[in-house]
């Protein structure tokens, strides 16, 4: 991932669509189901600018946002100033947050998982939240459908957003790389505003996680998944065809697999684990 300053300060603009209101609702909707009350601790994990966070600090007594970018921290924490009693934000990994800190309801919204790029990282990311969890907690979260977006990958697209001081004109080109599993997406932004023209560019590195790939972490952190959902549909079933899942996952049983003294070797390049008095297995995400 690159930085650049234009992507941060327009984030919100450019990404004005998402409906956080909606969203967070049918959130809370889905852990009263379960719960039968509403979440008093809430984990926004990967919060970005906070306005998860701040939709939820609207209703939760106690929300906190976390996010391993200091610029995105910097941005939430000015909006969630007038929230400062009910929220905090935090600029920490989930696997470095101290074990005080215990969430309801977790969630970790608009592709945060996809920013993991390697297996094992996904599965002590999914240990990190497991870690903060009430024994009757639910994660919430989503991803690309990585089989979907290898058989079909994210196309260029270009976006204008106007404001009354200023007009954003961004082109989104992606790359995909099938042997490793990963889209390549560049944000080319020009801002215009009041006759002077600004440029910057974007790019993040996106891994896109197959279905079997993530229920396989969950399980391995001691995670069991509850549904998979196209995204924003909890009601429905996933099909290969949905480009993105909603997933939601409770505490579960400890695999035998994770009970056993579990070694990673060389994770970034094989993804192959080997379990004590088990044979080896290989994981499926290289060819
Ligand atoms: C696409 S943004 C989504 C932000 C916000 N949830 C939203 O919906 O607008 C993904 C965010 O996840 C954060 N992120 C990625 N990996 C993370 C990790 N391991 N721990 C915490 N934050 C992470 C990124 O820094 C980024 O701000």
């Amino acid at each position: 991932m690159t930085k650049s300053n234009l992507f941060y300060q327009n984030y919100d603009l450019l990404f004005q669509s998402k409906d956080y209101t909606r969203e967070v609702n049918q959130i809370l909707n889905i852990y009263r189901r379960k719960n039968q009350k509403t979440p008093r601790r809430v984990l926004d994990l990967g919060c970005g600018t906070g306005n998860h966070t701040r939709e939820l600090a609207k209703i939760v007594p106690h929300v906190t946002g976390l996010d391993i970018d200091p610029l995105m921290v910097k941005l939430a924490k000015i909006k969630l100033q007038p929230f400062a009693k009910r929220a905090s934000i935090i600029n920490l990994p989930i696997e470095k947050l101290p074990l005080k800190f215990k969430f309801d309801l977790t969630v970790a919204l608009f592709n945060v998982i996809n920013y993991i790029s390697t297996w094992p990282e996904l599965v002590s990311f999914f240990r990190g939240v497991k870690t903060h969890l009430t024994s009757q907690g639910i994660f919430l979260f989503d991803a690309w459908n990585g089989v979907a977006a290898l058989t079909d990958p994210p196309r260029a697209k270009s976006w204008v957003v106007k404001t009354k001081l200023k007009t954003i004109i961004c082109h989104l080109t992606a790359s995909s790389d099938l042997w490793e599993q990963k889209t390549s997406l560049t944000y080319d932004l020009e801002v215009r505003t009041n006759g002077k023209r600004k440029q910057d560019k974007y790019l993040l590195l996106q891994t896109l996680w197959t279905p079997f790939e993530i229920r396989s972490a969950l399980n391995f952190a001691g995670l069991k998944l509850l549904f998979c959902s196209p995204l924003g549909q909890p009601q429905k079933r996933a099909t290969v065809s949905s480009s993105t899942f909603s997933f939601a996952a409770i505490f579960g049983f400890i695999s035998i697999i994770g009970l056993l003294n579990l070694k990673i070797i060389n994770p970034q390049k094989t993804h192959i684990v080997r379990v004590a008095n088990q044979p080896t297995m290989t994981c499926p995400l290289t060819p």
